[in-house]
């Protein structure tokens, strides 16, 4: 079992997809070992809760800058054991010292099909830029936002008359599925980078 660490700012709905394929599939190869949040009281940490895992909330606010964040964060998932960092809905940027810990290690899901719509604010700027396709993007993390090697993607459309909730919804579908997904096949060792590329090997 690969112990990960899951890091969360909000709702937590891609946490409990996690935590539902963890209880579920006897297959899935990882275990969350601790859910890490910059902010307290959020709802992610009710579902961490629930489903009996330890949280840890480490308030962006307490820290001078984004490195001795990162490095707290960095040292609460390894005090907890985890091996991988799953960014779910974490809002906030690594620094590359704390990336370095974790080389191809740390997974992101995004609401767009990167390169395009990077950013805290990409289903209203894929609306906005009247895309007819936007979708999920699960990527490895490295030091430029929202850039690291795609590991896998997910088209959905957008429909005429869509509103930014709308839209989110319909990608959230695609990323409560997607997600599991690529964590199974990294926990199994099927994810290998080469430079920009992802290649999947056999289960
Ligand atoms: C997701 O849409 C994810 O792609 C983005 O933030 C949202 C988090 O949602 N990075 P949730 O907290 O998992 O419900």
């Amino acid at each position: 079992m690969l112990p990960v660490a899951v890091l969360v700012s909000g709702s937590g709905s891609n946490l409990q997809a996690l935590l539902d394929a963890s209880r579920t599939d006897p297959e899935f190869g990882a275990r969350i070992v601790v859910v890490i949040s910059d902010r307290p009281g959020v709802a992610a940490l009710g579902r961490s809760a629930d489903a009996g895992v330890p949280c840890a909330v480490i308030p962006w606010g307490d820290f001078d800058d984004r490195q001795e964040f990162s490095i707290a964060v960095c040292d609460a998932a390894q005090r907890h054991g985890a091996e991988a960092l799953l960014l779910a809905g974490f809002m906030r940027i690594l620094s590359p010292a704390a990336i370095d810990r974790f080389p191809n290690r740390i997974i992101n899901i995004h609401p767009a099909l990167l390169p395009a719509f990077p950013g805290a604010h990409a289903v209203p700027a894929a609306l906005a830029h009247g895309v007819k396709v936007s979708g999920v993007t699960v990527h490895f993390v490295d030091a430029e936002v929202d850039h690291g090697p795609i590991i896998a993607q997910r088209a959905v459309a957008v429909e005429p008359g869509d509103t930014e909730e709308m839209l989110h919804a319909r990608i959230q579908r695609e990323e409560h599925r997607l997600f599991p997904q690529v964590v199974k096949a990294f926990a199994a060792g099927r994810l290998r980078v080469e430079g920009r590329r992802v290649i999947w090997g056999e289960s």
